[in-house]
Formats: structure tokens, sequence, C-alpha cells
């Protein structure tokens, strides 16, 4: 489903990651690889808001490094204001998925609404962030119904202090997007993290 749902849940998830790295629960590391990297629809199979397709190269990516990106989706619903994200973040531990609390709004947090989060991001009348802009695909709500494509786009992924609890492991994140009681759509990846 890379629909702008999902594009959304990333740059927030990004975002949330920037900002706590200023916290005091953070460790720092060299470097960072993330390796296998796999997603899938975990909606309802006539979901409004789906990922079509997205792929995420090299494998391993290296954190900091050069990451190359190309996502497309659709959502046939409007995704506006309060635009609700549930995060479900599992480590495997011992054959087990473990679900990652919610610490400081990183973890398994419900975000009631992202568009004002991506407000306090991006302020608004401001070009959206590369390679955003480039496309002129949007940053914020009201997200029309449409279908939404990032081309193939390289990204650099600055080095960023990482929570204390994100250590080695294979990880699955579900992220479900939706508004007043409504699922609009459900992206979950799969990854395996390794720090040095
Ligand atoms: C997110 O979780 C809240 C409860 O914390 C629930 O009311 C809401 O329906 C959920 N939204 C989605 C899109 O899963």
């Amino acid at each position: 489903m890379r629909s702008r749902a999902s594009l959304f849940v990333s740059l927030c998830a990004i975002a949330v990651c920037v900002r706590l790295g200023a916290s005091d629960l953070t460790v720092t590391r060299t470097y960072v690889t993330v390796m296998g990297f796999s997603w899938a629809n975990c909606g309802a199979p006539d979901a409004p808001a789906m990922m079509k397709s997205l792929e995420v190269s090299p494998d391993p990516i290296t954190i900091p490094g050069d990451l190359s990106a190309s996502a497309s989706g659709y959502t046939k619903v409007e995704l506006s204001s309060p635009l609700q994200v549930n995060l479900t973040v599992e480590k495997e531990v011992a054959g087990f998925w473990v679900k990652v609390p919610c610490v400081d709004d990183l973890g398994s947090c419900d975000y009631d609404d992202v568009c004002a989060l991506l407000d306090q991001l991006i302020p608004p009348g401001q070009d959206c962030p590369e390679p955003l802009h480039t496309y002129a695909l949007p940053c914020h709500c009201p997200f029309k119904a449409g279908q939404y494509t990032l081309p193939k786009s390289d990204f650099y992924l600055p080095n960023v202090d990482l929570p204390f609890w994100l250590t080695n492991g294979n990880y699955q994140v579900e992220a479900k997007i939706g508004s007043q009681g409504k699922e609009f759509g459900c992206l979950k990846v799969e990854f395996a993290l390794h720090s040095a």
C-alpha cells in the first residue's frame, strides 16, 4: 500500500525518530544496518488505502548511508484531520514476537492526529521536503483521494541516535491508519536490524 497513508506513516516515524534523537533514552552507535526489508498490506482486501509497490535498496541499508526508494499506492477516501495512525512494533525474542511498548512517543504508539504532527514538522506554506517537492507530492492534510507515486529517489540517511530498546534483531512494524472509528489501510513491514 504505498499510499499517501503509508508515506505519511514513514514520514512521521522518521520525524519521531529524529525528535527522539535529542532525548536521553538513546544510545549512540557508529553504524546501523537494516537487512531483509519486506512489506505487505495488512488491512481488509477492499481497504480504501493500499500500497501497490514499495522498493527499497540496497540490502542491507547502512545508516549513515544512501538509500534508494520508490513507492506507489492509492487512497479511495480523502485523508483528513483527525487522522489516526496506530503503530504496533514487535521484536523477535527467542522465537516469539514481543510487543515493544510506547515510550516517549516511540514504539507501539497511537497517534491521534498525524495531520497536526505534519503541520508541526513542516510549517504549512513552506515547500515540502525533497523528493516530495520535485514530484509535486503533498505533505499536509487533507490528502485527496487518488493515486500517489514516488519514482525511484535517493535519500541520505544521517546518523541518528536510536532509542535504547532498538537493539539487534528481527522486527515487525504494523501501521494502521484511520479516522473516527474507520480503518482506511494497514501496512506491515519487516526487517532485521544490526548495529556495530
Ligand atoms: C487506534 O487506537 C485507538 C485506541 O487507542 C482506537 O480507538 C482507534 O480506532 C485506532 N485507530 C486505528 C486506525 O486503528
